[in-house]
């Protein structure tokens, strides 16, 4: 038997998932779990570093972890951030370790400090949100993983973490950390149904997203209205709106639907209303079984004795690879 390879990823507590944040990220989290040794977090640390409300984050990092079970994730792969502190304590040891000037190139660092500025009551720029890919650095060399699967967004991220693990071992003449590798997965594009010009985001506004455990009647009004034919595709040229309904269906696995609908189109029919009935009845019963699976969770009285446990299950990871840096790096 051949031993299974490690597996790192995490996914901040931002309230409501959507189907985009789905497909581009947690279906492919419940499939990674067949072939490999998968670690995930729900990274509240990391929340923290954008203005934030407390009952809001301890909340939303519960139903995160209830929103990931929900959708396959197991268990005892997950752990809340903030209940392994060790996290913290290699983000220190490694924050000696990373530079100023790398830091500052950061483009999500870059990004969010704009969008921060922009804001004229609230431009404060934490120094936690400049260190934030030192502690996902910790987030993941802490666990020794052969891959983290990320978006392309996470590129940069990533290339510090592997230099700065790169950096340690130099330092202190050893093999001791894994230099990780992204694991960039095929992701379907998912864009906004109202403004399909742009990516599915929450940022954008409730009308732009299919939620994931959204109400039926919600799901299909939105549906109903999603933004089509925008008027300026050029003849035989598939317009942003309509490829995005194409895209659902095909990428919630109901190739049939797909394949027949395709035809259609091809044939030049205008059928933008069966085209929506059909990301209806693809979009609905999934939302359906998945709601109901979370309502499921949120019944079962123990479920947050369960995350407390399966985190201290994977905190003793933590500890021994602290144990043994406290040693490489000269702590007392
Ligand atoms: N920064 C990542 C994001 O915004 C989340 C994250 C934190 C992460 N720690 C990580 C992703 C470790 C992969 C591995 O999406």
């Amino acid at each position: 038997m051949t031993v299974k390879k490690n597996i790192l990823s995490a996914i901040q507590p931002t309230g409501q998932m959507h189907l985009g944040n789905y497909l581009g990220a947690v279906q492919n989290w419940v499939k990674l779990q067949e072939n490999y040794h998968c670690t995930y977090g729900v990274v509240d640390y990391h929340a923290m570093t954008m203005p934030y409300n407390a009952q809001e984050l301890r909340k939303n990092t519960l139903d995160m972890v209830m929103s990931l079970v929900a959708c396959g994730v197991k268990i005892e792969n997950l752990f809340v951030q903030s209940l392994i502190p060790e996290h913290t304590e290699l983000t220190w040891i490694l924050n000696c370790m990373a530079s100023y000037h790398e830091l500052t190139r950061q483009t999500q660092f870059k990004d969010k400090m704009s969008l921060l500025e922009e804001n004229i009551s609230n431009s404060f720029i934490t120094s936690g949100l400049f260190t934030y890919p030192v502690l996902q650095a910790a987030d993941i060399l802490i666990y020794h993983p052969h891959f983290v699967p990320v978006g392309k967004d996470q590129k940069q991220h990533i290339e510090l973490s592997r230099n700065i693990a790169n950096r340690f071992n130099y330092q202190f003449q050893t093999d001791y950390f894994r230099e990780p590798q992204a694991l960039f997965t095929e992701i379907p594009k998912v864009q906004s149904l109202a403004d399909p010009a742009k990516k599915m985001s929450k940022s954008l506004g409730e009308k732009h997203c299919l939620f994931l455990f959204e109400e039926e009647n919600t799901l299909r009004k939105k549906i109903k209205s999603a933004v089509t034919d925008v008027g300026d595709t050029s003849e035989g040229q598939i317009s942003p709106g309509v490829e995005n309904l194409f895209s659902i269906i095909n990428s919630l696995g109901n190739k049939d639907l797909y394949k027949d609908l395709m035809k259609e189109y091809a044939s030049g029919a205008k059928m933008y209303g069966k085209l929506k009935e059909g990301v209806a009845t693809t979009v609905v019963p999934f939302v359906n079984a998945l709601r109901e699976k979370k309502e499921e969770i949120k019944e079962d009285k123990d479920f947050t004795e369960k995350i407390r446990a399966s985190s201290a299950e994977i905190r003793k990871k933590a500890q021994k690879t602290l144990i043994e840096v406290r040693e490489i790096v000269g702590l007392f």
